[in-house]
C-alpha cells in the first residue's frame, strides 16, 4: 500500500485503492479489487465518474472544449486534413506519410463494393423503413457475407474487417438512401475521394450526369471527420461491450448503430432539424424556451447540452463555420429554419438557465442545417453520423481486442426487487 493510493475503508475492511495517471486529464482511482477486498460494488448510473477503460485514441476536455485525436486537436485535423488521413491517424496512431497516406486510400477503395447478393436484402425492407433500420440490419448481415474476417484473434482478418467496414459504409448508406427514394442504386467510383463518392452514390441518376461541387465535398469530408470518434460514449461503449465477448466486428458495429440511433444521442441531429421545423419562426422561440425550462415539460432544447462539453462543443465551431460555407455555395440567404436556428443560439447562449447549466449548441445543431441543405431528407442524418463514427467504433474496438488484459465486461448492480420467496400455485394467487 504506497502513499499514493486512496484509501476507502467501509465497516471493518478497509482497501487500498491504486491512483492511475493518464497523459492528460484527471486521475483515476482503480477500483478493479474493491468488491474482493470489501464486499463492496461501486454505483455509477450513467457512468458519470467511471472510466470504463484505459485508451489512447481520442481525449476530451469538457470544461474547457478540447477535443484531441491521437494528440491532435480536432480543428487542426478539420481545417488540414482529410477524412480518410483522419481514418489512419485513428487506427494507426499516427499520422500517415505521404507513401502511407496513398496505400491506406488504396486499400480502402478496394472494398467499397458490397456483394452483389446484398443488393436483394435492401428489398426485403418496406420502402418507408427508416434508413437507420436498414442499416442496423445491413451492417450487422455483413458477418454473413465476409467470413474470412471474422476471426478476431487473426490480426489480418481485423484489419480487413476494419477496412471494408470504413469502405462499405458509404456505400450501404447510399442504397439505403436510394432505395428510400426509389431510386436505381449507384455503384462506388474509385476515382473520387471518400465524401466526393459518397454523394455521387447517394445524388447521381442514370439519365444525367452528377457533377460533384468541390465545396459541397469539402462540407461533406469535414463533417466526416468532426464525426469520426467522441471516446467512451454510448455507441462505442456498446461496441466495447459487445466485442468483449468475442463477437465479430460486423455485429458489434451493428450494436454501435443501433445505439447512435437514440435522439439523446446520434439522432439529436435529426431531432434538432425537426425541431427547427416545428417552432418554425423567430416569434415562437420564446415558447419553446419556456418550454425547455419547464421542469414539468419533458421538451428539451435538441442540439443544445452535451454529457462532456461545458463549455462550446469543439465540433460545433467547425460546424458552424462550414454550415455558413454550404449556404453561401448554394445561394441559401433567407432559410426561414437557419434564422430560427441563429435566433435560437442567440438566445440560448445569453438566457441566465442556459448558462448557468452550461448548456451549448453541440455539433448536431448544425450538422442538420448542414446536411439539408446538402439536400439529405431528415432521416439521413444519423445515417451519416453513423458512416463517420464507422472508425472509431472500429479503433476503439481494435483498441479493446488487442489489449492483453480485456476480459468480458459484466457490470453490477444495486439490486432492489423482491428478495427470494417461494414458488405459489396459480390456484393459491
Ligand atoms: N434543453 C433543456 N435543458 C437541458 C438540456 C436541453 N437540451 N440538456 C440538459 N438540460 C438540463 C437538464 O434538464 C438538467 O437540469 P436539472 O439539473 O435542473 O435537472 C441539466 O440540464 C443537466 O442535464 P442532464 O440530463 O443531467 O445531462 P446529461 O449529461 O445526462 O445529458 C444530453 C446530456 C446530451 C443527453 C442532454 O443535454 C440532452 O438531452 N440534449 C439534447 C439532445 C442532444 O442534443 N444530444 C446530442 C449530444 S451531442 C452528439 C453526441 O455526442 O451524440
Amino acid at each position: 500500500m504506497s502513499d499514493e493510493s486512496a484509501k476507502l475503508t467501509f465497516n471493518d475492511k478497509t482497501a487500498a485503492l491504486a491512483r492511475r495517471t493518464g497523459t492528460i486529464g484527471p486521475e483515476v482511482v482503480d477500483i478493479s479489487a474493491l468488491y474482493k477486498d470489501t464486499g463492496l460494488f461501486t454505483y455509477d448510473p450513467g457512468f458519470s465518474s467511471t472510466a470504463s477503460c484505459e485508451s489512447k485514441i481520442t481525449y476530451i476536455d469538457g470544461d474547457e472544449g478540447v477535443l484531441l485525436h491521437r494528440g491532435y486537436p480536432i480543428d487542426q485535423l478539420a481545417e488540414k486534413g482529410d477524412y480518410l488521413e483522419t481514418c489512419y491517424l485513428l487506427l494507426y496512431g499516427e499520422l500517415p506519410t505521404a507513401r502511407e497516406y496513398e496505400d491506406f486510400v488504396y486499400r480502402v477503395t478496394r472494398h467499397t463494393m458490397v456483394h452483389e447478393q446484398m443488393s436483394r436484402f435492401f428489398t426485403g425492407f418496406r420502402r418507408d423503413a427508416h434508413p437507420m433500420a436498414v442499416m442496423v440490419g445491413v451492417v450487422g448481415a455483413l458477418s454473413a457475407f465476409y467470413h474470412d474476417s471474422t476471426d478476431i484473434a487473426d490480426p489480418h482478418q481485423r484489419m480487413v474487417a476494419s477496412l471494408r467496414m470504413i469502405a462499405k459504409m458509404p456505400t450501404i448508406a447510399a442504397m439505403a438512401y436510394k432505395y428510400h427514394v426509389g431510386q436505381p442504386f449507384v455503384y462506388p467510383r474509385n476515382e473520387l475521394t471518400y465524401a466526393e463518392n459518397f454523394l455521387h452514390m447517394c445524388f447521381a441518376v442514370p439519365c444525367e450526369p452528377y457533377k460533384i461541387n468541390p465545396v459541397l465535398a469539402k462540407a461533406m469530408d469535414r463533417i466526416f471527420i468532426l464525426h469520426a470518434d467522441h471516446e467512451q460514449n454510448a455507441s462505442t461503449s456498446t461496441v466495447r461491450l459487445a466485442g468483449s465477448s468475442g463477437a465479430n466486428p460486423f455485429a458489434c458495429i451493428a450494436a454501435g448503430i443501433a445505439c447512435l440511433w437514440g435522439p439523446a444521442h446520434g439522432g439529436a441531429n435529426e431531432a434538432a432539424l425537426n425541431m427547427l421545423t416545428e417552432i418554425g419562426t423567430k416569434d415562437r422561440i420564446p415558447e419553446f424556451i419556456a418550454r425547455a425550462k419547464d421542469k414539468n415539460d419533458p421538451f428539451r432544447l435538441m442540439g443544445f447540452g452535451h454529457r462532456v462539453y461545458k463549455n462550446y462543443d469543439p465540433r460545433a465551431k467547425i460546424m458552424q463555420q462550414t454550415c455558413h460555407e454550404v449556404l453561401d455555395e448554394l445561394g441559401i440567404k433567407d432559410d426561414p429554419l437557419l434564422e430560427v436556428a441563429m435566433e435560437l443560439e442567440h438566445i440560448a447562449l445569453h438566457d441566465q438557465y442556459f448558462i448557468d447549466k452550461k448548456l451549448y449548441p453541440n455539433v448536431d445543431f448544425y450538422s442538420g442545417i448542414t446536411l439539408k441543405a446538402l439536400g439529405f431528407p431528415t432521416t439521413m442524418f444519423t445515417v451519416l453520423f453513423a458512416i463517420a463514427r464507422t472508425v472509431g467504433w472500429i479503433a476503439q474496438w481494435k483498441e479493446m481486442i488487442e489489449d492483453p488484459h480485456q476480459r468480458i465486461g459484466r457490470p453490477r448492480q444495486l439490486y432492489t426487487g423482491a428478495p427470494s420467496r417461494d414458488y405459489v400455485a396459480v390456484d393459491k394467487r
